[in-house]
């Protein structure tokens, strides 16, 4: 097993007092006048999400939103007040602190927002470290270690310290360091914010690269849409410590819970997001018809190819089925935005 499933329940963090008694007196669901009420602030609130096997989950939110204390639940860096965590079916919060750092070191690796590298140590037994924690020997640790070296493009500079690299070779530092001991759930917190936008995109195509090699179960926190959209095969959108949606980027921009996660969705790439299946329509009785493209082809796809068809170009499922038609102006809404055709 390569890799694992990761569950939250009724997950919440609450911030005060006395958390587990304020949560007892609520029967674990306090309402948010009453938490406001006691003076806490509830960091997650009943949170409940699956990561499946060999995900990209990605998790979104306004800054204090709750991401980063979620994620450090599912780890459980941070205690959670109420509710469960399953690793792999394993309940994690019933786990023995020895058992649970074992765990740590073995199954899960993280990369923190903010992280450092140990500015004394080279690049190199900055990787090895976790091994070196572990009691792996020096030469058993360092040909992992050039191996992960390798895999995040840094093969030669094995012998440099932190402060010679850029800030896009460090972060590839702290992404192999988090990998080499070949967790089965991989924490990413906002892995490449601090980057400029040129060597984050750069980044973000190493980091697919990287995961269509390994296929973790992967915890992926951005405040960035197109980040999200990149790199996620689900997006969790968070406010005020709640999971407000969950879906796939072309479900959130289809059918946003609300105008918080419409807001998040706004500025989109649509056209490489959003599907024919999306955009379609029924034909109407006697209708002409041209063509025919895939219900899973993106609008960017087959655009051009629709704007060129005097007629609406029909929408074939899996088994070539028409299921509809696709004509120019549902492109058009696509390309230049509802709004401007309305
Ligand atoms: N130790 C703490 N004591 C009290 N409140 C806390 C504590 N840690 C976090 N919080 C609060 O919990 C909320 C969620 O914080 P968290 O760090 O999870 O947000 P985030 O979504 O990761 O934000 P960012 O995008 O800025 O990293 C914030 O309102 C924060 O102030
Ligand atoms: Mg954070």
């Amino acid at each position: 097993m390569t890799n694992a499933t990761l569950v939250c329940r009724d997950l919440w963090k609450l911030y005060g007092p006395d958390p587990k008694g304020f949560m007892a007196q609520h029967a674990s669901r306090p309402s948010e006048d009453a938490i406001r009420a006691a003076g806490y602030v509830a960091a997650v609130a009943d949170a409940s999400i699956e990561i499946e096997r060999g995900e990209i989950f990605v998790i979104m939110g306004l800054s204090g939103s709750g991401k980063s204390t979620l994620v450090r639940c599912m780890s459980r860096l941070i205690e959670p007040t109420s509710g469960g965590v399953l690793f792999d079916g394993l309940d994690l919060l019933s786990v023995s602190p020895a058992d649970l750092i074992e765990l740590r070191r073995h199954k899960m690796g993280m990369v923190f927002q903010h992280f450092a590298l140990l500015p004394h140590l080279s690049v190199l037994d900055n990787v090895a470290f976790p091994l070196e924690i572990r009691g792996v020997g020096r030469r058993e640790r360092e040909t992992p270690a050039r191996e992960m070296i390798e895999l995040v493009g840094l093969a030669g500079r094995e012998n440099y310290m932190p402060h010679q690299l850029s800030g896009g070779q460090q972060q590839r530092v702290g992404i192999a360091r988090s990998l080499i001991t070949n967790p089965d759930i991989w924490f990413l917190d906002e892995p490449f914010s601090a980057l400029d936008p040129l060597i984050r995109r750069e980044m973000q195509n190493e980091f697919m690269r990287l995961q269509d090699a390994l296929h973790k179960t992967i915890a992926f926190i951005t405040h960035d849409f197109d980040e999200a959209v990149r790199v996620g095969d689900r997006i969790a959108i968070m406010r005020d410590g709640r999971i407000v949606q969950v879906g796939t980027p072309e479900e959130l921009i289809i059918a946003p819970a609300d105008s918080y996660v419409a807001d998040f969705t706004r500025e989109a790439p649509r056209s490489k997001i959003l599907s024919a299946r999306a955009i379609m329509r029924d034909a109407a009785a006697g209708e002409t018809v041209t063509g025919s493209i895939p219900a899973t082809a993106k609008v960017c796809e087959f655009a051009a190819r629709v704007d060129g068809s005097e007629h609406p170009v029909a929408v074939a499922d899996e088994a070539g089925r028409q299921i509809g038609v696709v004509d120019r102006r549902a492109v058009m809404r696509v390309l230049v935005g509802a709004e401007e055709l309305a």
